[in-house]
């Protein structure tokens, strides 16, 4: 079963502020919490990805036992409980248990150096 980030019980509303633009390291991976929300920012190359930070393998955190959930060429994300991975660009499964999931992508856009919940002009 696949699930939409607003299928989770807290999902901020459109228009929330994530983070700052500039708050997003490069090579690593910012866990924010958006009030009981877990959420996973990244840039990957120019675009910046933020994904429910729910393995669906048991909806645990991707970074519970690790911090340290991205791959050295910043491509694939990897849970650290149980080793699925998820390609960091669109949260596709790859291997283990992740084969034939999906994290669940939340829109984002940016503006004044935000980084804000939605596509850009909802
Ligand atoms: S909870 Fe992520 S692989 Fe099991």
């Amino acid at each position: 079963m696949k699930l939409g980030w607003q299928d989770f019980p807290g999902a901020p509303p459109l228009g929330k502020v994530i983070c700052a633009v500039s708050d997003i390291p490069r090579g690593s991976v910012l866990a924010v919490l958006l009030g009981e929300y877990p959420v996973l920012v990244l840039s990957v190359g120019a675009q910046i990805n933020v994904f429910v930070n729910a393995c669906p393998h048991h909806f645990l955190p991707l970074d519970q036992r690790s911090k340290c959930i991205l791959s050295t060429d910043g491509r694939r994300l990897m849970c650290s409980n149980h080793l699925a991975e998820f390609n960091s660009s669109d949260g596709q499964g790859v291997t283990g248990f992740g084969i034939g999931t999906c994290l669940a992508a939340v829109p984002s856009h940016q503006k004044d150096g935000l980084l804000i919940v939605g596509d850009a002009g909802v």
